[in-house]
């Protein structure tokens, strides 16, 4: 048993916690949309066709934002391609994935589902075959309230109230050669900068995120933000990073510590933005964006035989996820809720069937994968602000990151009085005793829910949909102390009550009236 001492520590609250954290993607790619969302004849179908199944889990995972319509599907995308009478769209290649796209589900659908799922749109726009005219117009057509022939045209279309999408991505991972329209970052930067300032000459409120290199290992992270960000800064209010991990090579140490290289990737992109900023003397910070983060078994994808067929909706990246698949997750959300100072909003890729929590058979059921539960759970308990705990951790050497702590954790206190710890144990061999040390209150222990599995790579399929699922974890609470117990490659949430006459002012003003 490995003993770790945390502190958790109220005066270093780092920010509130941000909703659109909570965010995921559904892009036009593999059976994301069709067979996923969308599938008009299932039983569970109502009568635009939305899987009602899936929209019962999409609430149950607490999503709060999704992006759409891609992903790599964007940068070949016509968005009024997807608008207006259903028999009268065009089937079109899509470049990206090699699939056949026949546009039965668009922006109306989109907008329609996003309502009935009780989620935010947010939207992303095809910088590479197009540019700002189109932007302008797909603007036009989803948030002008009327009198002009494209927010006719949309009304027309059944939709009189505007749909009043506030966040907006300029284009997708534009460095990537993969990218239908792949620029340079001088010349995307300067295509962003005009359809920004566009947009905003129609709505100057609109949230606009600037386009970051598609991954921590590509070759331009970080001097593709430079650039970006000198042509875009005064522009823009977000800068993206997307990042994917998986365990290669039966390397679970260095997968189970993807956390660490994901906080390094954020520290990256906001060192880069500030050097902007600072160079040109401006004191507004550009937040992150992570739109795109998750396990993906990207190697086994990239180096399988390319599609030959042009099919349509057929199954792609349909990862089956493991225990440790959603360990990796649930600490992932740790480093995203320990940056919420700069990372205001972030989107799981993808959200259905895709890289996804929720998976479906074609006119079959819907089941939850691991990744599900450490998702739900922080979704669900995190609230108010978030504050660090300071944890006193063996360390442990792994092949891809070097010396890394074998415990991370972090809390958030809600003014309700309620406290959640959120914790990982990285160990593949060893419990953890957590002992964290909660400062001068007391408080009573309402609840420990732990997700590991005695076999780290157990997986929840259609036979065995509840193979993997969060169980009760052990801990207790003495005096001012919380102990938790973390089984090796596990996850866990604990939440306290200390009491709703103390509010997120006054566990702050108590503690430091009592240090
Ligand atoms: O989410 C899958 C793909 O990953 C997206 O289409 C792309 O943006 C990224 O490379």
């Amino acid at each position: 048993m490995l003993k770790v001492r945390g502190k958790l520590d109220y005066t270093a609250i780092i920010g509130p916690v941000q909703r659109r954290l909570f965010g995921a993607l559904v892009e036009h790619m593999g059976r994301s949309v069709y067979t996923g969302i969308y599938e008009p004849g299932h039983k569970r179908a109502d009568a635009s066709g939305f899987r009602c199944d899936v929209l019962e889990l999409v609430a149950e995972l607490g999503t709060t934002i999704v992006r759409y319509p891609g992903g790599n599907f964007v940068s070949s995308y016509r968005w009024e391609d997807g608008a207006g009478p259903v028999e009268e769209r065009p089937t079109r290649l899509d470049l990206a994935w090699h699939a056949i796209e026949t546009n039965e589900f668009g922006l109306d659908e989109f907008m329609r589902w996003t309502q009935r799922a009780q989620v935010e749109p947010m939207m992303v726009l095809n910088l590479g075959t197009r540019g700002m005219p189109e932007a302008l117009d797909l603007l036009e057509y989803a948030n002008h309230p009327g009198g002009t022939t494209l927010s006719e045209l949309r009304r027309g279309h059944g939709a009189p109230t505007p749909y009043g999408i506030r966040m907006w991505c300029l284009g997708n991972e534009m460095d990537g050669p993969w990218q239908v329209g792949h620029k340079t970052a001088r010349e995307y930067g300067r295509i962003a900068a005009e359809t920004a300032r566009a947009m905003r000459m129609v709505d100057p409120k609109l949230e606009l995120v600037a386009c970051g290199s598609s991954g921590p290992a590509m070759p331009t992270f970080g001097t593709w933000e430079t650039t970006v960000l000198e042509e875009t800064y005064d522009l823009v209010d977000c800068i993206s990073l997307h990042a994917y991990y998986e365990e290669i090579g039966g390397d679970l140490e260095s997968f189970l510590a993807s956390s660490v290289d994901l906080e390094r990737a954020i520290k990256r992109v906001v060192t880069a933005a500030d050097a902007v900023g600072a160079q040109r003397g401006d004191p507004r910070e550009i937040a992150v964006a992570v739109d795109e983060w998750n396990v993906w078994y990207l190697s086994a994808f990239q180096s399988a035989e390319p599609r030959t067929e042009w099919s349509r909706a057929a199954p792609l990246c349909e990862e089956a996820y493991t225990a440790a698949d959603a360990v990796v997750v649930g600490s992932l959300l740790i480093a995203l809720l320990k940056h919420v100072d700069r990372v205001t909003s972030a989107c799981l890729a993808q959200l259905v069937n895709v890289i996804a929590p929720i998976r479906t058979e074609p006119g079959g059921p819907a089941w939850r994968q691991t990744t599900f539960y450490p998702f739900a759970l922080t979704a669900s308990r995190a609230k108010g602000s978030v504050a660090l705990i300071a944890c006193e951790a063996p360390e442990m050497e792994v092949d891809k990151y070097g010396a890394v702590q074998v415990v991370d954790a972090v809390a958030t206190i809600a003014e309700t009085g309620h406290i959640a710890v959120f914790a990982v144990n990285r160990d593949t061999h060893e419990d953890v005793e957590l002992e964290v040390d909660l400062g001068n209150l007391s408080a009573s222990l309402c609840e420990v829910t732990v997700l590991s599995d005695a076999d780290p790579h157990a997986r929840n399929t259609r036979e065995t949909p509840d193979r993997v699922v969060p169980g009760a974890g052990r801990g207790s609470v003495d005096g001012r102390q919380l102990t938790l117990t973390l089984p090796p490659v596990s996850w866990l949430v604990a939440r306290l009550d200390v009491g709703s006459s103390f509010g997120t002012e006054g566990l702050l003003r108590v503690h430091s009236e009592g240090a």
